[in-house]
């Protein structure tokens, strides 16, 4: 049967989920609150709406009568357009709203973690009040981390140590309205990714990914939604061993295992630390910009996957050809902090040569694309090397040009992978 696919979501992440659905011949509807041009141009139809409106999805899916749902974004799970998608009948590839807490309370993600014993779960306390929070961090024997328990895309935490001072980390929670907030344990090592996409009660997992969250060059500045991100050719990084993966991958399996009837994509966020693989966050969807790595060198049909996860049946075993990828978002000048929108995207698919392009947050006037106030859009290099990934996606950087445009050049170059490398054997003592 042909299946008709809605996308809920516009970001760059939507934009590799809506090219791998229009790969596998399906026909795709999607919904944003922004029109994603490279999105719109692979779908029958393009709604703009509010995606943390559920009677609003379901109309939509409704009205193209679509048999499959995949819901990109963090903000539709939690306000439950999952549930009334399903509850009208059309399957969401997605947890409810209730399994979407993984996600979006991190004070119920920790104790689920600790109440089922799954493995890598860092010390924690939660808190509902400022004050003892700030006793706590003066109390503790060691560095923490302080996280909002709600949606913050990415840039709520702040790591005493690291980023700030206790001092520092105090003052921000007294300036700011958080009415809870965890306190954890600072995990000190390298940063990778693991999804998985989980459906009947079983999980098939994908390579690891780096994201880069500082805003600059050499992991300085503030926190961001995401610079750019690499990934190996095979399943492992260059920093860590086959063992690390698979250590990460028993997290996950122990996590579907307890969570009950969990649909969509699990999302590990690890840190591999002198002390083994540890959970710095789950999430309850893919990673932007990490399915822009993942998808495209996914040979397995992704409709075939969602329509197996309906219908009650077995994944397909995920396949993928062995090559490296590389991603780098372009944002426009002062992102994360004071970005200025408007400058003209001087690049598009074809343009773009041997690199995926992705959009994000564009802007489509009639005299062309302009960027927003938000990451812009990213292209992907996939080759046999990082290095070779590497050079591609800064082959279509060039064509997109500077003008009005920050990139984070330093991702998936042979120097700051080296780096890794060398930081994970200096922990292991190596
Ligand atoms: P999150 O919003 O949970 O993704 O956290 C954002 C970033 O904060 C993570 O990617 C880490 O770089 C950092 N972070 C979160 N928790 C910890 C922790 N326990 N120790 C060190 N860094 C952390
Ligand atoms: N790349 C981080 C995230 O998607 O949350």
């Amino acid at each position: 049967m042909s299946e008709t696919v809605l996308l809920v979501g516009g970001g760059g992440r939507e934009h590799a989920i809506a090219r791998a659905i229009a790969d596998a011949g399906a026909e795709l509807y999607a919904c944003a609150g922004n029109r994603n041009p490279g999105i719109a141009r692979l779908a029958a139809d393009f709604e703009s709406l509010d995606t943390t409106n559920p009677q609003a999805a379901v109309s939509y899916a409704e009205s193209v009568d679509a048999t499959l749902a995949v819901i990109g974004p963090e903000a539709p799970l939690a306000a439950g357009v999952a549930d009334a998608l399903d509850d009208a009948g059309v399957y969401a590839f997605g947890p409810h709203e209730n399994e979407a807490r993984i996600e979006t309370d991190k004070a119920f993600q920790r104790r689920f973690m600790r109440r089922h014993d799954i493995p890598g779960c860092p010390d924690f306390e939660t808190f509902e009040d400022v004050e003892a929070a700030c006793a706590f961090i003066d109390d503790y024997d060691g560095d923490l981390a302080v996280k909002p328990v709600g949606l913050t895309g990415g840039k709520g935490v702040r790591v005493i140590g690291d980023q700030v001072t206790r001092e520092e980390a105090k003052a921000y929670l007294r300036e700011s309205d958080y009415d809870r907030v965890v306190l954890e344990e600072r995990l000190v090592g390298e940063e990778f990714t693991v999804q998985a996409l989980v459906a009947n009660g079983r999980l098939r997992v994908t390579p690891a990914v780096q994201d880069h969250k500082r805003a600059y060059e050499g992991d300085e500045g503030p926190n961001t939604g995401g610079m750019g991100s690499y990934s190996d050719a095979g399943l492992a990084l260059p920093f860590m061993s086959e063992a690390d993966y698979r250590e990460a991958v028993d997290v996950l399996k122990a996590t579907v295992d307890a969570l009950d009837g969990y649909k969509g994509v699990l999302y590990g966020q690890f840190m591999l630390t002198a002390d083994g693989v540890k959970v710095v966050e789950f999430n309850a969807r893919f990673g932007d910009p990490e399915a822009m790595n993942t998808l495209p060198v996914m040979n397995t049909d992704f409709v075939e996957i969602l329509a197996a996860a309906r219908d009650g049946d077995a994944l397909p075993r995920l396949s993928f050809r062995p090559e490296a990828t590389v991603c780098k978002y372009a944002v426009p000048e002062g992102y994360p902090t004071d970005p200025e929108a408007g400058a003209p995207v001087a690049i598009d698919e074809e343009s773009a040569g041997d690199a995926l392009l992705f959009y994000a947050s564009v802007d489509e006037r009639a005299d062309g694309i302009y960027t927003t106030t938000s990451r812009a859009f990213a292209v992907v290099g996939v080759a046999d090397t990082i290095a070779e990934a590497e050079s591609i996606a800064e082959q279509a950087l060039a064509v997109a040009g500077e003008d009005g445009l920050r990139v984070r050049h330093d991702i998936g170059k042979a120097d700051i992978v080296q780096r890794r490398i060398d930081h994970v054997n200096e922990l292991r003592g190596g």
